[in-house]
């Protein structure tokens, strides 16, 4: 037999900057002219962020001479699929462009999960630069590369990594941004702060109204604390092989509650009735004590965010979600990140049905 060895050398250079600051959007367009990192771009946003800034950035970069397209798609996490990534694919062929072009997404997390995609898939790949405008997207989801779309059978089931060449957030974008979308990103805040910033859960604690307000200099402060947590995950564990399985932490049963719900609930909603869950199965464990789980819980309240199961959700379509995870590592048992107490998050692989069952239907 012949065997011929290919030596891949794979040199590749990840690393990118985010920005935030209050008032940078009238600045991107400038911005990545300085850059030149391609001869033609493709916005894409969603229907409600077209007129609101989709198409303001595309004539402030037209004005500077870059060939700049604007594409978007129907808002929402059921639009978050393969048919969207197809037309949209499409589309992009027919605005003639190819593998030079680069694919800015504008928008929240479902916007930057599908632009993304598109972008890593796209002639095999192309570049792509994040501009969130939720506060989900602006604290987690445009930072890491992770990228994907759901399918019938669960969430983002089909996907890629592929980091953005930059990242750039406005806070002041939030004025716009609905009430309930705030609370939404407030729950990953409260994820990184438990994670890793136990100053962020002391500025929650004293400032709640001014978070849940989109107060500029508050949410400006967790926005960059927030980042940095997940910012120093990331570049530890690129693509998920150890240290980032922390961030799941509220996930687990969270994706599955937000799957289960048919996107009712959005991903913050779920994500904290997730992690106080995920809490109370800790709690069990003997893991994380009992005032712990409470406090948690009291801030989860204090942001008007659920911590419990609507009971109009059935049960039943949670553990078969939960059975898609693609976390999952043996038959039977689910990979979850559990707290030990605030800042001291651990990965466990051994989590039963029935554990996951008895936190469902006593809590
Ligand atoms: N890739 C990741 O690492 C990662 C991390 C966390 C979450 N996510 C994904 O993010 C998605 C959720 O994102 P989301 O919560 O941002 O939802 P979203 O993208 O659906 O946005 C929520 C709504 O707000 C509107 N909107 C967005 N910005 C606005 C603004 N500035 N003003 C007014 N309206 C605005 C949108 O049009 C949409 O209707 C989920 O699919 C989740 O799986 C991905
Ligand atoms: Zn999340």
């Amino acid at each position: 037999m012949k065997i011929i060895s290919l030596k891949l050398k794979k040199k590749i250079n990840n690393s990118y900057d985010l920005f935030i600051e209050p008032g940078l959007f009238s600045q991107i367009a400038g911005d990545i002219a300085k850059q030149v990192l391609a001869t033609k771009y493709c916005l894409i946003t969603d229907t409600n962020l077209r007129k609101l800034y989709g198409e303001e950035l595309q004539g402030a970069m037209r004005k500077l001479n870059m060939q700049t397209t604007l594409l978007s798609f129907q808002a929402g996490e059921k639009n978050k699929n393969l048919a969207t990534v197809e037309k949209l694919v499409g589309q992009m062929v027919q605005l003639g462009h190819n593998r030079q072009s680069c694919i800015i997404a504008l928008g929240g997390g479902v916007v930057g999960d599908v632009a993304g995609f598109v972008a890593s898939i796209y002639m095999r790949g192309i570049s792509f630069i994040q501009i969130p405008t939720t506060l989900l997207a602006m604290c987690d989801a445009s930072i890491g590369g992770k990228t994907g779309v759901d399918l019938l059978l669960g969430k983002n089931l089909i996907g890629s990594f592929i980091q953005p060449k930059r990242v750039y957030i406005d806070p002041q974008l939030l004025s716009t941004l609905s009430k309930r979308q705030i609370r939404n990103g407030l729950a990953e805040i409260v994820k990184h702060g438990l994670l890793a910033d136990k100053k962020i859960l002391k500025i929650l604690r004293k400032f709640p109204e001014k978070a849940l307000d989109g107060h500029t200099t508050t949410i400006t402060e967790l926005l960059v604390r927030s980042c940095k947590v997940k910012a120093k995950i990331v570049q530890n564990d690129e693509q998920e092989n150890n240290l980032r399985m922390l961030l799941n932490y509220g996930h687990s049963i969270g994706h599955a509650i937000e799957h289960a719900s048919g996107y009712r609930l959005n991903h913050g909603e779920a994500v904290a009735i997730g992690m106080n869950l995920e809490n109370c199965l800790a709690r069990e464990r003997n893991l994380l004590a009992q005032k712990h789980q409470q406090r948690i819980e009291e801030l989860l309240k204090t942001l008007h965010l659920p911590t419990k199961l609507p009971g109009s959700i059935d049960r039943q379509p949670i553990i078969q979600a939960l059975k898609h995870d693609k976390k999952n590592s043996a038959l039977n048992t689910y990979t979850f990140t559990l707290l030990k107490r605030p800042g001291r998050p651990i990965v466990v692989n051994d989590v039963t049905e029935n554990e996951v069952q008895s936190v469902l239907l006593r809590f």
